[in-house]
This record gives structure tokens, C-alpha cells and sequence, in this order.
């Protein structure tokens, strides 16, 4: 908003002299939409092409030197040049440092008045298994993307689709019928979604050896969708478990959701859907039986819809899913689907669907995919059973946590060593996540991600916490009025740097690319910290000293600020 008031106020400026000239004025958004940065900084800090601004038949370079000659310096603008057909202008570095720290701590609008809210999908599990490392990407990209949103002023509407149905589900179901029935979580001390994970993989194990399983679960998925009672009451046990597993580890990682989708409930109407469109002749079938969606003509390969034996697949219930949310939610300006890269053709089959079906909103779909999470040791497999899961990542984070504390502050007591351990750990996880363009793939190094040193998280809550100390130490309070001392070349670097902070905030967020805001963070807590060890804070010259403290303060609301975009939590004292 910094930029934009200073805009603002060049408009009114402009118009004010155009006035005196007895030269038409302009409204304030077609004077703003002309400016533009000079190609150096030497040459001023806004430039104004006059071209438009000229009364007919003038040359422009004279009347920029006509403008010059009359436009008034303020309170913002020092100086005015004429640069040939442009009009140079300086802000007053009298009053510049003095803004770009008032702005630190301006409070973005209020979210919830948007008539077209967004809706953006995350973490959408399966039933089979607990939440992996993979989701806790997701988990992380989609949070700072709704945060990014709301600060944005638009409405978000969190939702998730429970895949709960499926050949995969009744494998897990299957494995815990035939070897495990008379345990459950409770009798075995498992976390339920561990529990129910666990004879997914078990079943893998044996599918190895035992081809005969993968028919019998088959078999037990048309048995689901007769809706035979018996494989319905075992499928809502299990399901139960899951999804209540699934659910404390969000609330470990904060995440929360407006509207869950369970896939069992509207299962049968893509299925319903499909067979129309089928009728209208705009689906294909397969010599097997199957229902298919021809794609070439939107350069895709084919996809069928439903299997030969009638049964229904993940990508039919996408199509009806996305047309009930539109249904739902009639003003959706769009859908985010936050799921992994992995799944981008799904995604464009789907919407080409939606487009071949004559769904209004298929342009109003987006996939925002992200790369895969491996840890140092390999990469992971669900089948063999030797997935990380979230729970178990999140757990040695905050061990390694509790072991830095119990070495650094052993005076603390437990529970505080506890509370503390968790923000750090998941400053850590989630840092080290939203770091790294979404795009690309990422090793999860805990150690790394966790070091107080490194480029991480917990490193930018110390500094946070560095700052809140030395305001604590200070006798002083800070004065943003005495900003015109902060002179030093790393001070200028440091303002600089501040400007820049709503650029890269709309940046990230039009580009769906956390990671911006993340290395902009990182560059700022470096700059900080240099400044801090060459330069005095506190000292002598009382009034130095307040403008360094209000400059300083500004750094960790700006921090802050930039943390709880990327979903981080910080603390008062490391
Ligand atoms: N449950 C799916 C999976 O784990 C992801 C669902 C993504 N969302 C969707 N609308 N298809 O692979």
C-alpha cells in the first residue's frame, strides 16, 4: 500500500498543476496507470510520460519542462526533472524512511464482505492410509495460499474431498477382515489412521505373492456399491478410524476446513451424469463395456469413466464434484485444487470434461500442483510400507527440538520447553516447505530445515525474537520520526528492502508462489543481522537510537507479517 499512496498523492499533484496550466486534468487510476519506475534510481524514484498529459499540437519535452516548472515539492516529493518527454520524480528522503516504517505495521483490509469467494481444496485423502510427508506439503502451500487470499481482501472458503471409496479402501478393509479382526486401535495403542494404514500394507504384502487378493478386493467393492451390510459396517468402522486420525494431525498443523466432501455420498451421481451424457451421445464405450470420454480434440488421451463391471472410478466424482460446488457456491470467482504434480493429467482431463460436458465454470478451475517430497534416505513407497508418514516427521521434529532446548536452556521448565519445541518444529517443517518453489521437487532434510543458522524458519523466529530483545533492553522508546537518521548504506538497504514488501506479498500471490515471500523474508532477516553486528542499536546519541529501534521494530512486524502468510507461528523469546 506504500507505493500506492504515493501514487496517489503524484496524482493529485499532477492535476492540481494541470489546473493552474488551464490544461485538461485526468482521473487519479488512468495518471497512476501511466507511471512507471525510472530505469535507474539516479533518475528518480516515479517517472510520468507526458505524452497524454501535452495540450494538443504542444511538444511534449516542452511541456514537461512546463510541468517542472510548476508542479510543487511536499511533504513526499523533493524534486521534480524533466527527462525529454517524462517528468522524473524524487521522493523526500526527508519523510520516505519515516512511510515505508509506518507502513510495517498497517493493517491489511478485512476478508468476508468478497461476494466471489475462492474456494481452494487441500490435503483430500484417501481412507486407506494416514497423511504422508507429501501432505504436509500440501498442507503448508495451500495454507499460505488462503492466507495470501484473505490478506488480499477475498473470501476463502476451505474444502477438502474424502476420497473414502474405492478399490483401495476395501483393500485395507480386506487385510483387517482376514488377519486382524479382533484388534482395533485401542487394543493395539495405535493412532487410528495408523491403524487402518497398516493393513493396507499388509495387504500389499500379501497381494505379492497372492494375486487372488487384488480380485477379492475387487469383488468387495461391487459387494460396497450394492450396498451389501456387511462390507458396508466393516468399510464404516475403518473409515471412522481414518478420518479421526486424519483429523488430529491437521489440527497439529492447523489446518481447518469450511466444508468437507465425502466421496460415498455423491459417488453414484457422476456416475449418473456420465450415463447421460453417454445417452446424449457425447461419451464413447469400450469394447470391454466401459464408459469413455473421448479427450482428442483437446489433445489428451482418452478416459473412461466407468469400469467394465459398472463400477465407478476417481476421476467420475471429480466431474461431479466440481459441478456441485459451483452449485453450492454459485458466486465462485474460482477452485484451487491444491493436489501434487503427480496428478496433473487427472486434472486436465478433468476440466476438459467438465468443458465437453457444457459446464459454465471449466475455466474457472485451476490445479495448482506442487513436485514430490522424498527424505534424504530415498524415495518413498506406500506399498513396502516405508512411508514417513506426517505424524511420524512432525514427532521427530519436535524431538530434535526438545533435545536443542534441553542443551541450550535446561532452566526451562518442561512444559514450556514443550510449547516452545512445537512452534519451532513447525516453523521448521513448514519454512523449509513453502521455501522451495512448489513446482519443483524437494528433499525434506529434517536437520537442515531445523538449524537455527541455516536459511530456515526457527531462524527467523530468532531473529524476530532478537529484535523484540533489544527493544526490551533499550531504555528508549522508537521514533519514527527521527527516520531521516537512518543514513548507513545497510539502513538504506534495509528501507529498500521494507518497500518492496507489498510487491512481493501480490506477487506471491499472483504467481501462487509462497516461496517468493519466503527468500524476500530470508533476505531481510540477513540484512538485518549483518546490520546488527556491524552497527550500535543502542547507544549514545538518543535520537539514533530510536529511529534504529523504530526500524528495527518495523523489520519484525514486517517478519511477522511475512510468517503468518506462510502459516508460521513465532515467539516472544526463543
Ligand atoms: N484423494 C486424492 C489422492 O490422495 C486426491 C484428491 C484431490 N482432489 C480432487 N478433487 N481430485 O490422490
Amino acid at each position: 500500500m506504500l507505493l500506492h499512496s504515493y501514487h496517489e498523492k503524484l496524482a493529485e499533484n499532477i492535476n492540481h498543476t494541470l489546473n493552474v496550466l488551464h490544461v485538461p486534468t485526468h482521473d487519479a487510476p488512468s495518471l497512476i496507470a501511466m507511471m512507471v519506475r525510472p530505469p535507474s534510481p539516479e533518475k528518480g524514484d516515479l517517472s510520468i510520460p507526458v505524452f497524454k498529459l501535452a495540450p494538443n499540437g504542444q511538444n511534449p519535452a516542452a511541456f514537461a519542462q512546463q510541468l517542472v516548472h510548476h508542479l510543487k515539492t511536499t511533504e513526499l516529493f523533493s524534486k521534480f526533472d524533466a527527462a525529454g518527454p517524462y517528468v522524473n520524480v524524487f521522493f523526500n528522503p526527508q519523510t520516505y524512511a519515516q512511510k515505508i516504517i509506518e507502513n510495517a505495521g498497517s493493517v491489511p483490509p478485512v476478508p468476508g464482505k468478497d461476494v466471489e469467494p475462492v474456494m481452494i481444496e487441500y490435503a483430500s485423502p484417501n481412507t486407506n492410509k494416514p497423511l504422508h510427508v507429501g501432505h504436509l506439503r500440501n498442507l503448508a502451500l495451500a495454507e499460505s495460499m488462503i492466507r495470501l487470499f484473505s490478506h488480499n481482501g477475498k473470501k476463502v472458503i476451505r474444502a477438502q474431498v474424502i476420497n473414502d471409496r474405492g478399490v483401495h479402501i476395501c483393500k485395507s478393509m480386506l487385510a483387517y477382515e482376514k488377519w486382524g479382526r479382533s484388534t482395533t486401535p485401542e487394543s493395539t495403542g495405535m493412532k487410528s489412521d495408523h491403524f487402518v494404514g497398516k493393513w493396507y500394507t499388509e495387504f500389499t504384502k500379501h497381494a505379492e505373492t497372492n494375486p487372488a487378493l487384488e480380485e477379492e478386493a475387487q469383488a468387495m467393492l461391487v459387494k460396497w456399491e450394492q450396498n451389501d451390510t456387511h462390507v458396508r459396517e466393516l468399510w464404516k468402522k475403518n473409515n471412522e478410524w481414518a478420518i479421526k486420525g486424519m483429523f488430529q494431525t491437521y489440527a497439529r498443523m492447523g489446518a481447518t476446513f469450511d466444508v468437507n466432501y465425502y466421496e460415498s455420498e455423491f459417488y453414484q451421481n457422476g456416475k449418473d451424469i456420465v450415463m447421460q451424457a453417454y445417452e446424449k451421445g457425447l461419451l464413447k464405450k469400450a469394447d470391454n463395456g466401459a464408459i469413455i470420454v473421448p479427450l482428442e480434440k483437446f489433445g489428451l488421451p482418452d478416459k473412461p469413466v466407468i469400469r467394465g463391471d459398472g463400477t465407478s472410478l476417481y476421476f467420475t466424482q471429480d466431474i461431479y464434484l466440481a459441478m456441485k460446488r459451483f452449485h453450492d457456491y454459485p458466486t465462485l470467482e474460482r477452485i484451487v485444487y491444491v493436489v501434487a504434480s503427480e496428478q496433473e493429467m487427472h486434472f486436465k482431463q478433468l476440466f476438459a470434461t467438465l468443458k465437453l460436458l457444457g459446464v459454465p465454470q471449466a475455466e474457472k478451475c485451476y490445479h495448482l500442483g506442487y513436485g514430490l517430497l522424498t527424505l534424504p534416505s530415498g524415495k518413498m513407497s506406500s506399498r513396502a510400507g516405508t512411508v514417513v508418514n506426517a505424524d511420524e516427521l512432525m514427532d521427530e521434529l519436535v524431538q530434535m527440538a526438545v533435545e536443542e532446548y534441553n542443551k541450550r536452556n535446561p532452566e526451562l521448565s518442561t512444559s514450556e520447553i514443550a510449547r516452545r519445541a512445537n512452534v519451532i518444529a513447525l516453523s521448521a517443517l513448514k519454512f523449509y516447505l513453502v521455501k522451495q518453489d512448489a513446482k519443483k521437487e524437494l528433499v525434506f532434510d529434517p536437520k537442515e530445515s531445523i538449524s537455527f543458522d541455516g536459511q530456515t524458519g526457527p531462524y527467523l523466529l530468532y531473529t524476530t525474537a532478537r529484535i523484540l530483545s533489544i527493544l526490551r533492553k533499550s531504555t528508549h522508546t522508537l521514533d519514527v520520526h527521527a527516520a531521516n537518521l537512518l543514513t548507513l548504506p545497510t539502513e538504506k538497504m534495509l528501507l529498500t528492502i521494507l518497500s518492496k514488501k507489498d510487491e512481493v506479498i501480490a506477487a506471491a500471490l499472483r504467481n501462487y508462489s509462497p516461496h517468493v515471500l519466503g527468500h524476500y523474508l530470508l533476505d531481510l532477516a540477513n540484512t538485518f543481522n549483518t546490520y546488527y553486528h556491524e552497527t550500535k542499536i543502542i547507544q549514545e546519541n538518543e535520537k539514533l537510537e530510536k529511529a534504529r529501534l523504530a526500524l528495527a521494530n518495523a523489520i519484525r512486524q514486517t517478519l511477522e507479517e511475512g510468517l503468518y502468510l506462510l502459516g508460521i507461528e513465532t515467539l516472544r523469546e526463543m
